[in-house]
């Protein structure tokens, strides 16, 4: 299509057979929402993600400039750029996977609900897009309220007879992300099967990283939603096991639950988590990738339709197959501290699903 800004000339173009390296199968992933903070960085981690073959970045403003400068990283995808609505389609046809970093983000003071009104809005239009173009593609969802963002999705896709629940997924993964770095980093457990190096409890130290743990070495679920006390770390399943005394849970989830409003607040009003948001982003649609790819034991968590609760939607570890989610995990054994999370969790969660769905229904 000529009004595509196709920044491969088309002999370039020709040569892409979506293999990518390793002659592994080469997916094509659309970034909606490109341009941005998270998108800009996101894109540049797509097009450096073997398993990429053809990268397309959608945005209303600045999509040809990202994409020129993306597209030259000598690595395998082939990168088109479209720019604004009368492009979203040809930015959408054939896609595997489609991420969608849209909308405004957060300022000092505000909430993620405070953004519904506008980001409402534009997930619901990039969805009838999604619904009409690919389908089949797995969508992770990125725009907040992701709480509320994932039943409009949902909505959406009911509405235009094309819903399956395995391929609709909020991205969670920054919640999981802090939660690894801020245990790894303030919580070292350097031998965990020594009850006397079991706690050496390095809180604000600024030697906790010579100290030891690697963040990645860390596993910490989060479940429940993506604001606030819908955010409920479950350290009582921390991996490597270890156990924290109450002021040390409290502290630790309270900076997890908010790591995203201490961001903001450093930016003082010049956004969101953008960088870290990306790598989030980044390492979960790769997550979704290997799983197309067929790989086994691919275990992420995420928000995504759920009968694990009453709720239609929760936040949980999910294995990630073939068909997008394969297997929801239970929430698993919890202590008295994060039963009565599970349940402050719940109440704001109904209501912000409720909201995502009157919108579409409205
Ligand atoms: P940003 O303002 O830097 O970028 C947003 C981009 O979306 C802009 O380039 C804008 O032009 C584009 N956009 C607006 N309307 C669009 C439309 N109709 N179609 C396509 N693109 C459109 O914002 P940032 O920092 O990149 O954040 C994006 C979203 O991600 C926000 O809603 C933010 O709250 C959310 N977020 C989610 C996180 C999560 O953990 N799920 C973490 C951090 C942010």
């Amino acid at each position: 299509n000529p009004s595509n800004i196709q920044m491969e000339g088309s002999s370039g173009l020709k040569r892409v057979n979506c293999r990518a390296k390793g002659g592994v199968p080469g997916f094509k992933v659309a970034i909606l929402g490109a341009a941005g903070g998270i998108g800009q960085s996101l894109s540049m981690l797509m097009k450096m993600n073997p398993l990429v073959s053809v990268l397309h970045l959608y945005d209303v403003v600045n999509a040809p400039g990202v994409t020129a400068d993306v597209s030259h990283m000598d690595t395998g995808a082939v990168v088109r750029g479209f720019l604004g609505q009368p492009q979203l389609e040809n930015a959408l046809t054939g896609m595997d996977l489609v991420i969608v970093p849209a909308g405004v983000p957060r300022k000092p003071g505000m909430t993620r609900d405070d953004l519904f009104n506008i980001n409402a809005g534009i997930v619901k239009t990039l969805c009838e897009g999604i619904a009409k173009c690919c389908p089949n593609a797995i969508v992770n969802v990125i725009s907040n309220p992701v709480n509320s963002t994932v039943p409009i999705a949902a909505e959406v896709f009911k509405k235009a007879g094309t819903f399956d629940p395995k391929r609709l997924l909020g991205v969670t993964t920054l919640d999981v992300v802090r939660a690894n770095t801020f245990v790894a980093r303030f919580k070292i457990i350097y031998d965990y099967q020594k009850p006397e190096c079991l706690k050496t409890y390095v809180l604000g130290l600024s030697d906790a990283e010579v100290l030891g743990v690697d963040p990645r070495d860390v596993n910490v679920p989060v479940v429940g939603g993506h604001a606030g006390v819908t955010i409920l770390p479950l350290l009582s399943q921390v991996n490597p096991p270890s156990s924290f005394t109450k002021e040390e849970i409290n502290y630790l989830t309270n900076r997890i639950q908010n790591g995203g409003t201490e961001v903001v607040e450093a930016k003082a009003g010049a956004g969101s988590a953008t960088l870290s948001m990306a790598y989030a982003a980044a390492k979960f649609a790769d997550a979704c990738l290997r799983g197309l790819k067929g790989d086994v034991g691919v275990v992420e968590c995420s928000y995504i339709t759920s009968q694990v609760t009453e709720l239609p939607f929760f936040a949980t570890k999910v294995r990630l197959g073939r068909t997008g989610v394969e297997e929801i995990f239970a929430l698993g054994p919890l202590n008295e501290y994060e039963r009565a999370g599970l349940e402050k969790a719940k109440k704001e969660l109904a209501d912000s699903i409720q909201k995502g769905v009157a919108f579409i229904k409205k």
